[in-house]
């Protein structure tokens, strides 16, 4: 099987030749406490053999729930935040059709997100869309608590109930949380919803590969199986050795680390396919998290040219060189579009008559990596074939043990995420949540002077 490939040659110029080889050992290290689980955060290492311990079970379990709700449903809710949408989100969009939501055919659902924001706008005219559209709901927080999605929950569970009917309802919703904690499997007991579990040892944006990506993902009409062979692929490659030369998630996390101490504190993350749009909010999420505490870590930002490259390119191009580009580089589109002849040719466009339209992009992108290098912004390039199932699966787990490896290359824990805490402490205050008396009444006199 084809599998990714990463290019850093355009990135050695701005470390030097040695650079790497004196850091493979540091590299090996940080490869060891992954493997050996003798690192920050080791209890959270369940994502690392998911492709493998996922029972045939679980699989088998998860398509029969889809094709039900493929049955029954026009539109798929997906009620989460953070690592609980994102991966689903990622996933389906990446490999999906960008006009699903216009082609609504038949047994194929569209899956739509919520409880990602406190807009009230979005979820009323949410709810005004689900007042004409059959649909089911999966509600997905390992913790079981987040306020985001648990407000969303309230208000659909309402309008499915006054819809469907409790009983009819109660079968519409799927819970996806913790085996044990949590107010949301309080509920999914209490009314008896369909459950699937979040591993104990799996953490929000390590658990696409969980029930959490896998149910949506697989309502969309996307072949899960397929998804975790390209992430087992991966893992294999991942494990078995820490040498950059062989393992490519172990040149990127070493790539990135030196860079980052030659002052390049901002990674973009490119794409020139805009249906990987969500794959970078999906990065974004993991790298951020994992590595930006403790006053440091690299910022991870994401651009889909050519689109940004009229807004953002300007930047790229000649603004602070503390910037770096990590592009995700597709070889061959899914579809075959030529670019027709005009015998007018008024636009001035006959010079490019007969090519395909990707060859252009990769010409766009060809282009843009050499000016952007010249102008000092270092590239490395990810190059998966096509964008598939099983590409898609080998980039997870690609980003995800490359993430794990570069966090412990940063000495830090990437598997957890402290600050989050801190604007949900002051939005309880805010709002006056019981136990929040005293940070409330700081708040309030905070506020007044
Ligand atoms: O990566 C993480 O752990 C977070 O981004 C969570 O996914 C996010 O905060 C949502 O949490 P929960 O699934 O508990 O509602």
């Amino acid at each position: 099987m084809m599998q990714l490939k990463i290019d850093i040659s355009n990135g050695k110029p701005f470390i030097g030749d040695k650079c790497l080889p004196r850091y493979q050992e540091e590299v090996d290290k940080c490869h060891q406490m992954l493997v050996n689980r003798t690192g920050k955060g080791n209890d959270f290492l369940g994502w690392m053999d998911l492709p493998e311990t996922i029972e045939e079970e679980m699989i088998n379990r998860i398509n029969e729930d889809a094709a039900w709700i493929r049955a029954v449903a026009e539109v798929f809710v997906v009620i989460g935040i953070g690592g609980s949408y994102l991966g689903s989100r990622a996933v389906i969009e990446a490999l999906g059709n960008p006009f699903q939501g216009l082609i609504g055919r038949k047994g194929h659902p569209l899956v739509i997100f919520a409880g990602e924001n406190l807009s009230e706008d979005y979820h009323a005219n949410l709810l005004e869309l689900l007042d004409h559209k059959s649909y089911a709901v999966a509600v997905v927080s390992k913790s079981g608590t987040t306020t985001e999605p648990a407000v969303a929950f309230r208000l659909i569970k309402k309008h499915l109930e006054d819809k469907y009917g409790r009983e009819e309802a109660g079968k519409r919703i799927f819970a996806i949380t913790d085996a044990r904690r949590g107010a949301l499997k309080n509920l999914a007991d209490n009314r008896g919803y369909v459950s699937y579990v979040i591993p104990d040892d799996v953490g929000g944006r390590y658990s696409v590969l969980t029930p959490v990506g896998l149910l949506p993902i697989a309502v969309a009409g996307f072949d899960i199986r397929v998804l975790l062979d390209g992430a087992r692929q991966m893992r294999e490659i991942a494990l078995r050795s820490s040498d950059c030369e062989q393992n490519p998630c172990a040149m990127y996390a070493a790539f990135r680390n030196i860079i980052y101490r030659n002052g390049k504190f901002i990674e973009i993350l490119v794409a020139y396919e805009p249906t990987l749009l969500y794959f970078i909010e999906w990065w974004k999420q993991l790298y951020g998290e994992s590595e930006g505490k403790e006053n440091k870590g690299i910022f991870p930002a994401g651009v889909t040219f050519t689109s940004d490259l009229h807004s953002m390119g300007q930047y790229i191009q000649e603004g602070m060189r503390t910037i770096f580009e990590t592009v995700v580089s597709v070889e061959q589109p899914a579809k075959t579009l030529h670019i027709p002849d005009d015998p007018d040719n008024i636009d001035g466009l006959n010079f490019i008559s007969g090519k395909r339209l990707s060859e252009v992009n990769r010409m766009a992108e060809l282009g843009t990596m050499m000016a952007h290098v010249d102008g000092g912004v270092p590239n490395i390039r990810i190059t998966i074939p096509a964008i598939n199932e099983y590409t898609i699966g080998q980039l997870i787990y690609f980003f995800e043990f490359a993430c794990a490896l570069s966090g412990y290359a940063l000495g830090v824990n990437p598997f957890d995420q402290p600050g989050v805490e801190a604007y949900k402490k002051n939005m309880f205050a805010l709002l006056g949540k019981p136990g929040f008396e005293k940070e409330t009444e700081n708040i309030l006199k905070r506020i007044e002077k």
